[in-house]
């Protein structure tokens, strides 16, 4: 996270820099220098910057990421030109091609000014431009870091960073090895199929031919349509390299005319299986399932999506009955469990978010016929436990870490190769909680170095027995390895050092599988059947909490929530909003028995004044979701709230520790962060601000519901992400302040 970043040019690369930092607000403020006053207009229309200059000075000046775009001849120039307006504790890099050249330069002309190392992300297309630009160009791409004796390996880390929040995969190497591995892979392949064309325009009707041409045709000669001004420079940067390398490719083409001229077809054919082999160092033996590159990085849940910037105020009042969409937790395990089961299950008010349609879309890509019945209804046709199919692509699970975790330990448990991937902020998330167990279990679970972050690639098979102690509580391993047990050779067990959620624990008897719990230890025997169940979800605490929060600081208020889940394991937060002097009434109810072993019922809350408290130990695990919000209710309360034992907090959609106390201060409250939670002094007299949710949906939530308690307007930038958990959120809201 950056205060400025800007970018200079504004081309294709560029562009898509500048668009990625707006929507993952990787800044607070994007700046981009662009040559031509028109340009101003495009990069606007195209969200790519918050601001545009034609002054590089001026668009340079304060930033604290500066990333030279322009073309390679352009960029010395400009990097010289700026260097007077740097500040010394900017951090300077390039996106050119080629780098032994221009990296030298660009050392020599920041040397002592700021800090620079090159870049060169292998993404792009062949038709530049911003109007090409897309935010998610770099997403599985490698980008490529070229540092020097010179560079500061802090300033190496920072960069290779911001390329991994455009989701790449960084690799580090020098110029030189830089310029010669790029010239075989990416300028070699070029100028081949630059002759290529060039053949087959020497030829009588070229036009007549190439209609004929098919997929394989496309696939090859896509690059013959890129820039030749830009493709003119590289070759001449890497002249030495690529003068090397076009020669091989003539002896090359030169041998195959030879072997063919002669009709050699053993000799033919080894020239074939030669480069077949070669192509199988690089894919594998058979093409793996790699990351879909064509998705969007979250899938359409149901309902509108929220606006963005959401803009709230203080409601007149907070009074009436509100119902909450279905619990996520629940919603991931039913589709699971339902997916593996004998025979058709129907799951009512299941959640229809983001990251649960993942979970389903995930089922459907290995072969479980799933069919929503109606907006918050899903009728799946079970597999069987050995039932699913290799699936054919990636198995994209977007922003959700259950989706990633739990269905590592499904897939550990099949006789088949998968890909498990997800978007920046999950391929950032600890892995080595679930990879470390299953490999226990005898599955192979690779991670991507250098912390086993996802993509995960998962070859399962039958499974040995463990007994696990867990290191961290959470309900994810745990619910990872159970569904791993049962595809295991005898009892698993699973020990956690505190109680986490127990939603699986009581599901899996819901699908006639015996589990055997003793305090906080789960058992269960490995290749039990399972039964097709129709359960109903309850409404998720979880999002209840954020208008409980609202109601419980809103003096005057009266709500009611009705039909949310109540298990003893999910109640912390009302228990500690209680704790804090909140008029909180919740009591299981009956009126859904015999819809699934979840116990539910309504929740009352009435605003009065609230006193400090200390959160810590075992609540933490069970209100872990909910501990943003609650500490909005402590910048309301009367005196010092502490949250502690929470290191966890660090690890979710965004780094919660830092975000929320981040716009708790924007707010005008007082909040330090700590190593393992933070500490709130209140009563505060809470402001409208610009906040951003860094990509968080609980961090968005939390603040919408701030900004409703504070005096002024309030925004919240970049909210897309609401939708992976709570698609109705600002029709709720929105019901409120138009009240
Ligand atoms: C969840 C468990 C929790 C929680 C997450 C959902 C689950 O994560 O934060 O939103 O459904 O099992 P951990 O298990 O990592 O604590």
């Amino acid at each position: 996270m950056f205060n400025k970043i800007t970018i200079v040019g504004m081309g294709l690369i560029g562009g898509s820099i500048g668009m990625a930092c707006v929507r993952h607000a990787l800044a607070r403020e994007v700046m981009a220098v662009v040559r031509r006053d028109e340009a101003r207009r495009e990069v606007r229309g195209r969200d790519a910057a918050h601001d545009v200059t034609l002054d590089l000075e001026e668009g340079v000046a304060g930033s604290e990421l500066v990333i030279f775009a322009a073309d390679i001849d352009a960029t010395a120039r400009l990097a010289h030109q700026a260097a007077p307006a740097l500040s010394a504790e900017a951090i300077v890099t390039d996106v050119s091609s080629v780098k032994t050249g221009i990296v030298r330069r660009l050392d020599e002309i920041f040397d002592g000014v700021c800090r620079f190392v090159g870049s060169h992300p292998m993404a792009g297309g062949e038709f530049g431009g911003i109007a090409h630009a897309s935010p998610d160009l770099f997403r599985n791409a490698i980008c490529l870091v070229t540092p020097t004796e010179r560079t500061d390996p802090g300033v190496l880390e920072r960069v290779a960073q911001f390329w991994r929040r455009l989701g790449c995969t960084v690799k580090s190497l020098g110029p030189e090895a830089h310029d010669e591995a790029v010239g075989l892979v990416s300028h070699l392949p070029h100028v081949a199929v630059a002759a290529l064309m060039n053949a087959i325009g020497r030829t009588g009707d070229p036009r007549a031919a190439m209609a004929c041409g098919g997929p394989s045709f496309r696939d090859v000669t896509r690059i013959a349509s890129s820039p030749p001004e830009m493709w003119t420079q590289i070759c001449l940067h890497n002249r030495g390299v690529l003068l090397e390398a076009v020669r091989r490719f003539r002896d090359e083409a030169g041998r195959f005319v030879e072997l063919l001229d002669a009709g050699d077809a053993v000799g033919l054919r080894a020239f074939f299986a030669e480069a077949r082999r070669l192509k199988a160092l690089e894919i594998g033996p058979t093409a793996p399932a790699e990351p879909a590159q064509e998705r969007e990085p979250r899938p359409a849940s149901k309902g509108a999506p929220p606006p963005d910037p959401l803009i709230v105020r203080r409601p007149a009042e907070v009074k009436g009955t509100i119902e909450v969409p279905g619990d996520k937790s629940i919603s991931h395990r039913a589709a699971i469990l339902s997916s593996i089961a004998e025979g058709a299950s129907t799951i009512g008010n299941v959640l229809a978010s983001e990251d649960v349609v993942c979970t389903l879309d995930i089922m459907r890509a290995l072969g479980v016929h799933v069919e929503w019945l109606s907006d918050t209804s899903v009728h799946i046709e079970g597999a069987g436990p050995r039932g699913l199919h290799a699936p054919n692509d990636a198995l994209w699970c977007g922003n959700s870490g259950t989706s990633m975790r739990l269905l590592a330990g499904l897939l550990a448990g099949q006789p088949f190769r998968s890909v498990l991937d997800g978007d920046e902020s999950l391929r950032r998330r600890p892995m080595r909680r679930i990879i470390e167990p299953l490999a226990k279990m005898g599955a192979v679970v690779q991670g991507t170095p250098p912390h086993d972050t996802a993509p995960l690639t998962i070859s399962g098979g039958w499974l040995r027995p463990i007994g696990y102690v867990s290191p961290v509580a959470s309900a994810q391993v745990k619910t990872c390895i159970l569904l791993a047990a049962l595809y295991a050779d005898g009892v698993t067990s699973v020990t956690e050092p505190r109680q986490s959620r127990d939603h699986t624990e009581r599901m899996l008897p819901d699908y006639g599988v015996v589990v055997t719990r003793h305090e906080r230890t789960v058992a269960v025997e490995g290749r039990q059947p399972l039964a097709a169940c129709d359960l109903v979800v309850p409404g998720d605490l979880s999002s209840a909490m954020f208008f409980a929060v609202l109601a419980a600081c809103t003096p005057g208020s009266l709500l009611t929530l009705r039909g949310v889940g109540l298990n003893p394991t999910r109640v912390a937060a009302l228990r500690i909003l209680q704790r804090m002097g909140a008029k909180i009434g919740f009591e299981t109810s009956d009126y859904l028995n015999g819809t699934g072993s979840e116990p539910r019922g309504d929740i009352i809350v009435i605003g009065d004044a609230l006193e400090a408290t200390m959160i810590e130990g075992d609540q933490v695990p069970n209100a872990i979701d909910e501990l943003p919000v609650l500490a909005v209710a402590a910048a309301c309360a009367n005196g010092r709230t502490v949250i502690k034992d929470a290191a966890e907090l660090r690890v979710k959609e965004s780094d919660r520790i830092a975000t929320t106390v981040a716009n708790l201060r924007a707010m005008g409250a007082q909040a330090e962060e700590t190593d393992d939670g933070m500490v709130i002094e209140g009563p505060a007299k809470l402001h409208g601000a610009e906040l951003d949710s860094f990509g968080d949906h609980r961090i968005a939530m939390a603040f919408a519901i701030a900004g409703m308690l504070a005096d002024g307007e309030t925004a919240i930038r970049n909210t897309a992400c609401i939708a992976t958990s709570f698609p109705t959120f600002h029709a709720l809201v929105g019901r409120f302040l138009s009240a």
